[in-house]
């Protein structure tokens, strides 16, 4: 039976959790860290149930929008999960079904959802729900022994400064553009002001790495890295880009292996990033850097026109 998610699911939503997802990209093993991670989303948006003979068999939550009138609806790892019982398949359905509805009755028509990459079952569950794989968050181990790559000659790694703000946004800005290309063919945010910030805020935070390429005195690379939110013992990186002029010549390799560099002395065990799968530059280049694959963010984008055909969905009548 799907019925809406109460306050009484909340621990058996922490134990399902850190029962089910034992890898990917967080650390849920510990039920003290899922039961944070389930406090944090709940109450916040849609959420459905599953429940028999009085106990939860699974469960499914989204996001609230992060600015008003936003069509996506993200599912996070710790906003699902489902007992592996042999009606896993059935069940993981009859949430999104729920959840879907009501997502399409807010507006809400584009939905992502997170899910390990070694968990089958439900990566074709939902393939078979009308989702792709949209990005892939991979990590690697630290190689302490690993001598850096030296960038090509004429090219220096330095760490940025406050003067390199505009250099940076314009890369940072470079690699939005080239996300418009096929077959990525991702639109430029309407607003770029949040890179900006972000870019201000690992200049100016403590623990965070920002480090830029420079050839003779031209900023031709980019790396950010800061230590992982989700994974102990993780670093992650957020933002690697190389300008066009410079690529395929060894800047980027350089940047990632400083960052393994940085991430051995802060005492972290692996690194990760998140790159589009459409990407092919990116997915060659964070492959060959021995990124292994531990989690998909799936998406599934809806004709928006159902809203028209079913007057339900228009009105937010929607069911549990
Ligand atoms: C991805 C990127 C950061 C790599 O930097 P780079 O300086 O070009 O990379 P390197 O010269 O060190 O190349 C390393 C590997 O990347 C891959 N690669 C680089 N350019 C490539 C290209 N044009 N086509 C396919 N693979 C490519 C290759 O696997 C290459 O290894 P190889 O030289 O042994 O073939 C850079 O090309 C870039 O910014 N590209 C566009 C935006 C992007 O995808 N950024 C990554 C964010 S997810």
């Amino acid at each position: 039976m799907i019925v809406p998610f109460e306050d009484a699911f909340v621990e058996q939503a922490a134990d399902l959790l850190a029962a089910t997802h034992t890898t990917g990209a967080l650390d849920l093993a510990d039920v003290g860290v899922a039961r944070r991670l389930v406090a944090r989303w709940h109450g916040s948006g849609p959420a459905v149930a599953a429940v028999r003979d009085g106990a939860l068999t699974g469960f499914m939550a989204a996001g609230p929008p992060r600015t008003p009138g936003e069509r996506r609806a993200r599912v996070h790892l710790p906003q699902h999960a489902c007992a592996r019982r042999p009606d896993r398949r059935a069940t993981y359905r009859s949430l999104y079904a729920a959840l879907a509805a009501r997502l399409a009755g807010i507006g809400a028509y584009e939905h992502t959802l997170a899910v390990p990459v070694d968990d089958h079952e439900t990566v074709s569950c939902f393939f078979e729900l009308g989702f792709g794989v949209d990005r892939i968050r991979g990590f690697r181990p630290v190689t302490r022994a690993q001598a850096p790559a030296p960038p090509p000659r004429g090219t220096r790694l330095r760490t940025a400064t406050a003067g390199d703000l505009d250099g940076m946004f314009a890369l940072a800005v470079e690699l939005q553009r080239f996300h418009t290309a096929p077959p990525v063919l991702r639109p430029v945010p309407p607003d770029l002001r949040p890179i900006r910030e972000r870019l201000w805020t690992a200049l100016a935070e403590d623990g965070q790495l920002l480090l830029v390429a420079e050839e003779y005195g031209r900023l031709t690379g980019l790396i950010q890295a800061a230590p992982d939110g989700h994974r102990l013992g993780a670093a992650t990186i957020g933002i690697a880009a190389v300008t066009a002029r410079s690529r395929s010549a060894g800047v980027g390799t350089a940047l990632v292996r400083a960052v393994e560099e940085w991430a051995a002395g802060c005492g972290f065990d692996a690194y990760g990033t998140e790159w589009s799968s459409a990407n092919q530059i990116g997915d060659a280049f964070w492959r060959g850097l021995g990124m292994v694959p531990a989690q998909y963010t799936l998406a599934r984008l809806i004709d928006s026109r159902v809203a028209w055909a079913d007057a339900r969905l228009s009105q937010g009548r929607t069911a549990p």
